[in-house]
């Protein structure tokens, strides 16, 4: 399982360079925090989307490093606010901006880079393209909103589970391999397909991030958080259908009111295993990412279409 990097590693260094800059700020705290975010950098796996997208359709140009620096820019903004949401201590592998500098640094942390982001691009008149990715952000806000809910009401099916993903981390990955594609070609056509492409991918990577909160591995932030906030994922989605009434209001009951007592939590991790939940959920998975690597298939044979394969396959076959 690799990345790969090879066939964008110029383009990469390049964006390192770029996104760098990006976050700076000439206020000491704020610029401190974005060297702690800079040095702890996630995966990019983002950034790879959109050069990939872009070298598929054509020739990277300055506009498609602007949207591989505006999309990781927008993840990261999301990131830091996700954590307060999620009341989260860790993140990528060390303590998030929310345990170290707390709430209020966190919102206006988030906000900078935000507006950064959108500095970015219309300061280099990228229309197009930031209209593509405020539309991702819109979508996430409304997706993690709907999570909260969900969260109180407990009340939520496969249904509802794939609207709150599609929103909150599909919406992004869709927007940058369309940005990609926007960035080198603008042609609608085009950048429509990249960004079904994308939506599927996107789908499957959260889905993906989901099995790790199930999974005892360190992935870099914490595991068994889902349950602890009410966050209601495919694998007990699943489960809760399956089981007796009886059976579901009990484990309702734990998530409802003992949801941070690690043996009762265990029950529901015992229920999920033993009614399949993870097993479903990993075929749902597979079955996104298939339906993603169908639309890349519409593509002739090139070295950045194997590329673009080996991404893909990375997203649901990865570590953290
Ligand atoms: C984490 O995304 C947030 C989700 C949408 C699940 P990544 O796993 O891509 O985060 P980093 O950037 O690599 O840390
Ligand atoms: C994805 O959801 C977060 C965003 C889209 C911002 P999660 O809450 O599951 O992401 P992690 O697990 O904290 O990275
Ligand atoms: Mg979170
Ligand atoms: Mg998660």
């Amino acid at each position: 399982m690799q990345l790969p990097v090879h066939l964008i590693e110029e383009e990469l260094r390049i964006f390192e360079k770029k996104f760098k800059e990006a976050a700076s700020s000439h206020v000491s705290m704020l610029d401190r925090i974005m060297r702690y975010i800079v040095k702890r950098k996630g995966k990019q796996l983002r950034p790879m989307f959109v050069f990939l997208s872009a070298k598929l359709c054509g020739e990277v140009n300055e506009s498609t490093y602007r949207a591989a620096s505006l999309v990781e820019l927008l993840h990261t903004a999301t990131l830091v606010h996700d954590d307060v949401v999620d009341d989260s201590l860790e993140r990528r592998g060390f303590f998030s901006i929310y345990a170290l500098w707390k709430n209020k640094v966190s919102v206006l942390v988030g906000d900078y880079l935000l507006a950064k982001g959108l500095l970015l691009s219309l300061d280099n008149n990228d229309f197009r393209i930031l209209q593509i990715l405020s539309n991702a952000v819109r979508k996430m806000s409304e997706g993690e909103l709907l999570q909260m809910e969900k969260s109180r009401s407990l009340n939520l099916d496969e249904g509802v589970y794939f609207e709150i993903i599609q929103n909150k981390t599909a919406s992004l990955l869709s927007s940058a391999c369309g940005a990609g594609a926007w960035s080198v070609a603008q042609d609608e056509n085009l950048t429509q397909k990249l960004m079904s492409f994308g939506e599927k991918v996107g789908i499957a990577f959260q889905i993906k991030d989901d099995l790790f909160d199930y999974a005892p591995n360190n992935v870099g932030k914490p595991t068994g958080n889902d349950i602890k906030e009410k966050k209601l994922t495919l694998p007990l989605i699943y489960t809760l259908n399956k089981v007796d009434k009886g059976e579901r209001k009990k484990l309702i009951y734990i998530i409802k009111n003992e949801n941070k007592n690690k043996k009762k939590v265990q029950y529901i991790l015992d229920a999920v295993v033993a009614n399949n939940g993870i097993k479903y959920t990993e075929d749902k998975m597979l079955q996104y990412k298939h339906e993603a690597l169908d639309i890349l298939d519409t593509f002739p044979q090139s070295e950045i279409k194997s590329g673009f394969i080996q991404l893909v396959n990375y997203v649901t076959d990865r570590k953290y």
